[in-house]
């Protein structure tokens, strides 16, 4: 790495005016159709992390630069020459873990590639608004390797055993339109919607009250995990929880007084 790579932040953070408690986080290697290599990664957890602390964020936003990719996966020129023992010893895939502990909702605003670790960190948000050019694969296959950031486990579970095989095999990609057909995303929308439908989208989260919103992602990530009677039972003790909080109150006297809530977040 020289000096000047190093210098240059990867990622970009946007706190938004136009939609308060949101924040518009940007992979920000266009000339490399947004790779993600250790610099970025390193960056965006360390951004996310620290997002994740201030009680005014409230929904994040992640989008590639440019107009071609989310991310294309891996920096392969980076990670070409690695070992088992580098991978082990540098322990730089612990990140996949640390974005998964965010607690803050995240959004991903997919345009055009979402390849490899890129489909591996558009699933890794919470919800996935993807343009109608997208494109989502794991094409590691291709290059002697498998996906190693989730990629077995979240496309298995979104897109089920078949189709998950099938594009893990083949190193195959599918379109927003079979994406959305499968619920891999939760929107399509026109590229040069996407971004804004995903703030959109942000915003109404972000109206929300967020001790709610934190319990209801914890709880729906659960399901992935539990088996249901643990899961029902996670979401049973979050779901009694609220009720100790000031938002239930207001939320309910809101209703019954037929006006707007004023969420506290306590
Ligand atoms: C490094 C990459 C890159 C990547 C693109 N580039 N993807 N560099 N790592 N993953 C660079 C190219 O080298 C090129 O730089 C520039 O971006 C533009 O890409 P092109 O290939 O010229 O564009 P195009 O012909 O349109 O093809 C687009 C593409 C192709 C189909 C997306 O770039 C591609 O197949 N990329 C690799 C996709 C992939 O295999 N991803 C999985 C990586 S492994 P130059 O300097 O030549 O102009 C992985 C493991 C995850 O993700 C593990 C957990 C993190």
């Amino acid at each position: 790495m020289t000096p000047d790579s190093a210098a240059k932040p990867r990622i970009k953070v946007e706190p938004q005016s136009a939609h308060p408690g949101v924040v518009l986080v940007t992979l920000d290697r266009p000339e490399v159709l947004n790779a993600l290599d250790y610099q970025t990664m390193g960056e965006l957890t360390d951004a996310l992390e620290s997002l994740d602390t201030d009680e005014s964020v409230r929904c994040i936003v992640i989008t590639g630069a440019g107009d071609r990719a989310f991310a294309a996966g891996a920096d392969i020129k980076e990670m070409a020459p690695a070992t088992p023992v580098m991978l082990s010893v540098a322990n730089n895939f612990a990140r996949w873990e640390r974005i998964r502990r965010v607690r803050v909702p995240l959004v991903a605003a997919v345009r055009g590639f979402a390849l490899g670790g890129g489909c591996e960190l558009a699933m890794a948000c919470d919800m996935v608004v993807a343009s109608d050019d997208a494109q989502f694969g794991q094409p590691e296959i291709k290059l002697g390797i498998m996906p190693g950031a989730g990629g077995t486990q979240r496309l298995t579970r979104a897109l089920g055993k078949a189709k998950a095989m099938e594009l893990i095999l083949t190193g195959r990609n599918i379109g927003a339109a079979e994406a959305l057909e499968r619920g891999l995303v939760s929107q399509v929308v026109a590229r040069e919607e996407t971004l804004n439908a995903a703030l959109a989208l942000a915003d109404e989260v972000a109206a929300m009250p967020p001790l709610a919103v934190r319990a209801a992602k914890e709880s729906v990530n659960r399901a992935y995990e539990l088996s249901l009677e643990a899961g029902l039972e996670f979401e049973r003790r979050n779901f009694f929880m609220l009720f100790a909080s000031d938002d239930q109150k207001e939320g309910m006297a809101a209703f019954v007084d037929k006006r707007k809530p004023t969420w506290k977040g306590r």
